[in-house]
C-alpha cells in the first residue's frame, strides 16, 4: 500500500524539518566563563539585482550556523559581541552596548557573500555586502531577553525575522538568568502577569501629543517574588538640551505616551524600572535606607536619539546620586506639583501628579499618602488664611462680650 508509507514518509519530512527549524544556541566564552548565550532561529530575505530584474533570495539560518572566533567577552573598552558564520562566507553579527542598570543588541549586522550562486542565482554583483541597523532588542541586567514571536528588522535590502529569541549578555553566571523581560511581540493581554515580566500600560490614549502639553498619567506596576515592589500613577517627561549644527542650542521636549513598554525587577535592596521608547532609554533606580526607614529614587539613565539638527547622534547620562521622591518604607510619596528633577546640567525628567511607592507594601495598593513640601506648602496659605479668619472672628467675638459686660456693669451702678 503506498499510502501509509507515503504518509510515513511525510511525517519523517516533517520531523526532520522541525529539527531543522528548530533554534541552535550560540554561546562566546572567554575561558571558563561564558558571557553571551544565544538562541534564535531567523529568515532572512534579501533584495539584490540580477541583469533582467531586482530579486529576492530568502534563506533560514542554517542549523549548522557557528560561532566565530571574532566574538568576544570585551572588557572596559571592548563591547561583547556575537558573530555566527554560516554557508559560503555569510555571518550575522550582534554588537552588545549597555548603561549602568540595563543591556541591549546595539546593533545587528548582516554580511552577505553575492558570489554564492546556491543563495543568489544569477546575481550581477559579486562582492561581499553588509546591511545593518538597531534590533531593538534589550532587557535590564541579569535578565534574559526573550521572544517567542516574529520580530522583524529590517535593513536596506534586508529583512530578518527572528523567532524564538532567547538571549542574554554581559552574564553574571555561567547561565541564563531565571528573571525574564519578554518582547513587545509577546505581550498579548490574555498573558497572566509573570514576575518582572514587561507589559504596557492599561490605559490607552494613542493622540500623538504634542511638546507643550502635560503628559499623561501612566500607571506602572513592578511585581517580583515577594509581591508588588513597585507601584506608581504619573506623568512623565523628558528635557533635554543639545546643541545645534548651526551652534545653538535647543531643548527636546518628549512626553512619555501611555503605550511605553516597561518591565522592572525587584530584589532587597534595589528597585528597577525601565522605559522603552522607541526613541529612548529610561530607567529609574531606587533604594531603601533601613537604618531611617525611607527609600527613594537614587538614579536615574536617560538614553535618547537626539534630532538631526544636533551635533550628537544620541545623548547618554546616569546620575546615581539623586535624592529624590523619598518616602518611609510602607507609605506613598505623593506630589500634585510638578517636580523637576535634574539628571545632569542639560538635562531632566518632569514628574506630574506623582503617587509612588516602592519596596514594601501592604497588599497591592498605596500605603498612606506622604505629601510633597511643594503641596504641602500649598495646603498651608488656604491654612492660615483659615486661622487668621477664626483669629478675627475670635477677636470680634471677645470685644463684643467685654463691651456686653462692661454696658452691663455700667447699668448696675446707676
Ligand atoms: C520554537 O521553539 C519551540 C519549543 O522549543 C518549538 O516547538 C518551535 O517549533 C520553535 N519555533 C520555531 C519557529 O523555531
Ligand atoms: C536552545 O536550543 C537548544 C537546541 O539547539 C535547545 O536544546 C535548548 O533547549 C534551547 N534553549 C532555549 C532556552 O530555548
Ligand atoms: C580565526 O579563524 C580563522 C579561520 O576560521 C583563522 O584563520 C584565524 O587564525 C583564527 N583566529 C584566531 C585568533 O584563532
Ligand atoms: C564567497 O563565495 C565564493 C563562491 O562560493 C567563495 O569562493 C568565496 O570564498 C566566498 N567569500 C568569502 C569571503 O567567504
Ligand atoms: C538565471 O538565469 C538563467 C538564464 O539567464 C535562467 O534560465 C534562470 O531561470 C535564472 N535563475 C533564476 C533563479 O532566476
Ligand atoms: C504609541 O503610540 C504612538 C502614537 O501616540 C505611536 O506612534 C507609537 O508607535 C505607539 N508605540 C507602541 C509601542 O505601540
Ligand atoms: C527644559 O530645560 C531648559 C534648560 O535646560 C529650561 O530652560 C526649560 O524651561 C525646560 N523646559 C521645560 C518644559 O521644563
Ligand atoms: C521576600 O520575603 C522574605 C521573607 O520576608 C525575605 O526574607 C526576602 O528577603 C524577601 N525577598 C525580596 C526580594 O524582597
Ligand atoms: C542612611 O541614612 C543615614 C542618615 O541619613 C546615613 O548616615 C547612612 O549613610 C545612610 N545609609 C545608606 C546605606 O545610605
Ligand atoms: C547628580 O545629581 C546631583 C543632585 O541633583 C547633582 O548634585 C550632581 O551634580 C549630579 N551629577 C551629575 C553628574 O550631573
Ligand atoms: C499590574 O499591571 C498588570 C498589567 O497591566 C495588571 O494586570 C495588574 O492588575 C497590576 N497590578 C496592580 C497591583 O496594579
Amino acid at each position: 500500500m503506498a499510502a501509509p508509507g507515503g504518509r510515513g514518509l511525510l511525517l519523517l519530512t516533517a520531523v526532520l524539518l522541525g529539527f531543522l527549524q528548530a533554534s541552535s544556541t550560540f554561546d562566546v566564552r572567554d575561558g571558563d566563563r561564558t558571557c553571551i548565550l544565544a538562541n534564535f532561529s531567523v529568515k532572512f530575505t534579501v533584495e539584490y539585482d540580477t541583469k533582467s530584474q531586482k530579486q529576492n533570495a530568502s534563506f533560514d539560518l542554517p542549523q549548522n550556523a557557528a560561532v566565530l572566533n571574532n566574538s568576544r567577552c570585551g572588557n572596559k573598552d571592548k563591547s561583547p559581541v556575537l558573530v555566527v558564520g554560516f554557508g559560503k562566507g555569510h555571518s550575522l553579527t550582534l554588537d552588545f552596548g549597555k548603561t549602568p542598570d540595563s543591556y541591549s543588541v546595539k546593533n545587528l549586522t548582516l554580511k552577505y557573500n553575492m558570489s554564492d550562486d546556491a543563495i543568489f542565482p544569477n546575481s550581477t554583483g559579486k562582492e561581499m555586502k553588509e546591511a545593518a541597523s538597531d534590533p531593538d532588542m534589550h532587557a535590564g541586567l541579569n535578565t534574559t531577553y526573550t521572544c517567542v514571536h516574529s520580530h522583524r528588522i529590517t535593513m536596506p535590502n534586508v529583512t530578518a525575522l527572528f523567532k524564538n529569541v532567547t538571549l542574554e549578555a554581559y552574564l553574571a553566571s555561567n547561565n541564563y538568568s531565571h528573571k525574564q523581560t519578554s518582547c513587545k511581540e509577546d505581550q498579548t493581554p490574555t498573558t497572566p502577569s509573570t514576575p518582572t515580566t514587561t507589559h504596557v500600560p492599561t490605559t490607552t490614549s494613542l493622540a500623538p501629543t504634542p511638546p507643550s502639553k502635560k503628559p499623561d498619567k501612566g500607571q506602572y506596576n513592578v511585581t517580583g517574588h515577594n509581591g508588588t515592589c513597585l507601584l506608581a500613577s504619573m506623568g512623565l517627561q523628558l528635557n533635554v538640551t543639545y546643541n545645534t549644527k548651526n551652534k545653538t542650542k535647543s531643548d527636546l521636549l518628549m512626553n512619555i505616551p501611555l503605550n511605553t513598554t516597561y518591565s522592572g525587577t525587584c530584589d532587597n535592596g534595589s528597585v528597577m524600572l525601565y522605559l522603552f521608547l522607541e526613541s529612548a532609554r529610561l530607567t529609574f533606580h531606587f533604594v531603601q535606607n533601613a537604618s531611617i526607614e525611607k527609600y527613594f529614587l537614587q538614579g536615574i539613565n536617560i538614553n535618547i536619539a537626539l534630532p538631526s539638527e544636533a551635533t550628537e547622534m544620541r545623548y547618554n547620562v546616569t546620575n546615581n546620586s539623586l535624592s529624590e521622591l523619598k518616602a518611609t518604607v510602607g507609605k506613598s510619596f505623593k506630589c500634585v506639583a510638578e517636580e523637576t528633577i535634574w539628571v545632569s546640567d542639560r538635562a531632566a525628567v518632569n514628574v506630574f501628579d506623582v503617587q509612588i511607592q516602592a519596596f514594601k507594601f501592604e497588599g497591592d495598593k498605596f500605603g498612606a499618602a506622604e505629601e510633597c513640601l511643594v503641596d504641602e506648602n500649598n495646603m498651608l496659605i488656604p491654612i492660615i488664611v483659615g486661622a487668621a479668619l477664626a483669629g478675627l472672628v475670635l477677636i470680634v467675638l471677645i470685644a463684643y462680650l467685654i463691651g456686653r459686660k462692661r454696658s452691663h456693669a455700667g447699668y448696675q451702678t446707676i
